[in-house]
């Protein structure tokens, strides 16, 4: 049987979440299997509109043939510009699924997964220019212990750095088993779990994940309609705080902003979750990707 591109998770949450207008404009924008979008157009009217965005070439196979949808090819840190290209300057509704998609995880060859044994690559986006084998081979040590403390939290991160900047002056760490191989004597810990931090830092840094994920999170606010919903389903703690910050202070700190009185500038968004809803018992049994997911909602004022 052929593996599903992805399985959507807390497709239902958020879905209701969103309390979607059935002649509303919303952005999908982490399309990949197109999951929450076909049920996001199921909701839709002939009046209705759904923008999609996915930097993956791959995901463009998914897009249904409904005059309804368009399809944006490209990173949604370019959110407004590609709506303003669209002549659309409000919406009523944004959802992103952060990460990568199953299919990208399941592909040998794209370089995301600690199971196989294929070039270091794990760009989302295949016509970037950094792969994960370049962070690897040029970064500074500091910047990779950086990278690996950060966002990884890798227990000996210093130490990672310091044998990668040493093993690459002898060897080739062009691909995933030359990596893990050459690492393997200073792994801390089970190497699955080891090797999968390791590897979700490089992912970051390859795909600039959380500046984007801010550039979009900036946007919204002034594309939103007022009453407009946005839902952000994060995968680790370093979105999510991103996200909970945002909704909560309209910046990426721990307070709100403040204006040169002292007094803190207006809210943008009211919160809709207090608490990230996390997927159900029998999603978890289902789908066991959503373990970590945590989806956050909030509203324009
Ligand atoms: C977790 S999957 C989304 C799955 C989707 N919700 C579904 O139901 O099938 C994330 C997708 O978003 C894409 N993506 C991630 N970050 C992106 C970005 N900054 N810009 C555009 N697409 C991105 C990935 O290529 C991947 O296909």
């Amino acid at each position: 049987m052929q593996q599903a591109y992805h399985v959507p998770v807390l497709l239902k949450e958020v879905i209701d979440g969103l309390k979607i207008i059935p002649s509303g404009i919303y952005v999908d924008c982490t399309f990949g299997g197109g999951g929450h979008s076909k049920k996001i157009l199921e909701q839709l009217n002939a009046d209705g509109k759904l923008v999609v965005f996915d930097q993956d070439e791959d995901a463009q196979k998914n897009v249904p043939d409904d005059k309804r949808i368009i399809f944006v090819p490209y990173n949604f840190r370019h959110l407004q510009r590609f709506l303003r290209f669209h002549k659309i300057s409000k919406v009523n509704g944004i959802l992103a699924d952060l990460g990568v998609s199953s299919h990208q995880f399941n592909e040998a060859e794209r370089g995301f997964s600690t199971r196989f044994n294929a070039a270091l690559d794990m760009r989302m986006n295949q016509n970037e220019k950094i792969t994960a084998a370049d962070i690897v081979k040029i970064y500074s040590e500091e910047k990779l212990h950086q990278i690996f403390e950060q966002y990884g939290e890798v227990t000996n991160s210093k130490t990672l750095a310091k044998t990668i900047v040493e093993l690459r002056k002898t060897q080739s760490l062009n691909t995933i088993n030359e990596f893990k191989n050459a690492v393997y004597p200073i792994v801390k810990g089970n190497p699955e779990k080891y090797f999968a931090q390791v590897f979700q830092a490089l992912r970051i840094e390859v795909n600039d994940e959380l500046n984007v994920l801010k550039e979009m999170l900036l946007q919204t606010v002034n594309v939103l309609e007022e009453g407009g919903r946005i839902a952000v389903i994060t995968f680790h703690s370093l979105e999510d705080r991103i996200v909970k910050n945002f909704f909560k202070n309209g910046n990426f700190e721990e307070e709100q902003s403040r204006d040169v009185f002292g007094n803190t500038t207006k809210r943008e968004l009211k919160i809709i979750t207090k608490k990230p809803i996390l997927a159900s018992e029998e999603e978890l049994k289902r789908n066991p990707r959503s373990r970590s997911a945590k989806l956050r909602i909030a509203e324009k004022i």
